[in-house]
């Protein structure tokens, strides 16, 4: 499973980088905006920033709701860079546009996604990754984890080549469950990742290693 951070925040994209388990990196423009990043040009640029600190994919949201301002936002976000992925909302209009980018070799996220049936249409109009939101449909009072397993097992059924990239991850078990149930990539947040070092077994054993390590 790969392990992509889901921010704009450089600092944050570092310290998941330098960990050495980093393969890409998700952003929305919830998170853009966190970071104050506003108009095209500085949009742009910090998507290049991004592309530089990491060598997997990078994928930029468009802002648009209509097939023609998609295509034409998509193929300007391609522009800046290979590892860009243009993320496009599961809408009438985003199925059509993931299309046309699948046709013209530009590789797609399709995001907010909550059904198997929307993971079905992203997947028939070859989108690179869908993007089910799992978070959000815990809050809903479902069962985000069992929504991968069930996109994992039609995927895997019907041969889909769509990649699963649970998002919306609030802790490092959701991590651990979309492992188990067949997620190919996990976005989270940096404290979800960090989450997966701590057990408490591991602090106590330590410091009596290092307490022992003195009468040696
Ligand atoms: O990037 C999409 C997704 O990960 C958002 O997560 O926490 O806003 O539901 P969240």
């Amino acid at each position: 499973m790969k392990f992509f951070i889901d921010t704009a925040n450089l600092a944050q994209i570092q310290e998941a980088h330098d960990l050495g388990i980093l393969d890409g990196v998700t952003t929305n423009p919830t998170l853009m905006a966190k970071e104050g990043i506003k108009g095209e040009a500085a949009i742009m640029k910090h998507y290049e920033a991004i592309c530089e600190m990491v060598e997997g994919d990078v994928s930029a949201e468009v802002l648009s709701t209509d097939f023609k301002t998609i295509v034409e936002e998509g193929k300007k976000l391609a522009a800046i860079h290979p590892n860009i992925v243009v993320k496009v909302p599961m809408i009438k209009d985003g199925v059509k546009a993931i299309k046309w980018f699948t046709e013209n070799g530009i590789r797609t996220n399709c995001t907010l996604v909550f059904s198997a049936g929307q993971a079905i249409l992203a997947a028939k109009a070859g989108a690179a990754y869908v993007s089910p939101f799992i978070g959000r449909i815990d809050d809903s009072n479902w069962d985000g984890v069992e929504l991968i397993a069930q996109i994992a097992q039609i995927y895997s059924i019907q041969g889909f080549k769509t990649e699963i990239l649970a998002a919306s991850i609030r802790s490092a078990l959701h991590i651990v469950k979309c492992a188990e149930v067949g997620a190919d990539v996990c976005t989270c947040p940096v404290d979800s990742i960090l989450g997966l070092l701590k057990h408490p077994l591991t602090d106590i054993g330590l410091a009596k290693f290092l307490e022992d390590a003195k009468k040696m």
